[in-house]
């Protein structure tokens, strides 16, 4: 069963960093057999939020939207990429996943956070279990938490020193967990429709 993950990151920072956690997530998951595909909130230009895509009459949501509302839906699961501004969670991604609600539904989903400092993004990734839990997707218990990014990863999102070493060597057990429980709610989805 090739497991269907979304990577979502949502910096919009010109010399932004954590594009490449999000970068070695997909490309990580792509080697462990996964159908991984970043979402760049950033490339995908939502405004600030006005109306959520359900609240548009059917067929008349802005074409961004119902692309990346049929994107979510066909997934299997969630990997969002976490950096963290003054402890709390970065604009661009919260704006992008509050467009949408019954979408994420059903779905497991996991953080993978991130920061210049020695707390890897932790204070973020915390607010971002309530929210994940509260759009009804099951928040995984394995995560990745990547300090000092700018030295953890490569421009083009290859692990180096120390902080890279210990990337790798979370990473398989956060895959396959995401793996197994994107899995276990796919089949349990086709097993019984969800009751709402
Ligand atoms: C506005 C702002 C606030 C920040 N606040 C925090 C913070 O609270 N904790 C932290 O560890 N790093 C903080 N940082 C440093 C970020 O972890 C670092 O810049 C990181 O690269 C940001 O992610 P990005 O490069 O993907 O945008 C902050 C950075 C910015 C720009």
């Amino acid at each position: 069963m090739t497991v269907r993950v979304l990577v979502f990151y949502g910096s919009y920072r010109s010399d932004r960093m954590g594009i490449r956690l999000a970068d070695y997530i997909v490309a990580s998951l792509a080697a462990r057999g996964g159908a991984a595909e970043l979402i760049d909130a950033k490339a995908v230009g939502l405004p600030m939020l006005d109306r959520m895509y359900k609240e548009y009459p059917r067929g008349e949501a802005p074409e961004k939207l119902e692309k990346l509302a049929a994107k979510i839906r066909a997934a299997d699961a969630f990997v969002f990429v976490t950096g963290e501004y003054n402890w709390g969670m970065q604009p661009g991604l919260k704006n992008l996943t509050d467009h949408f609600l019954e979408e994420w539904f059903w779905r497991p989903a996991a953080i993978a956070s991130y920061s210049a400092g020695r707390f890897a993004g932790a204070r973020s990734a915390v607010m971002w279990h309530g929210t994940l839990s509260e759009m009804g997707m099951v928040v995984i218990s394995s995560a990745l938490a990547v300090g000092a990014i700018g030295e953890a990863l490569t421009a083009d999102g290859k692990p180096t020193g120390a902080a890279g070493a210990s990337l790798e060597h979370a990473f398989p057990r956060f895959a396959d967990d995401l793996f197994w429980w994107s899995e276990a709610a796919k089949m349990q989805r086709e097993r019984k429709a969800p009751p709402y």
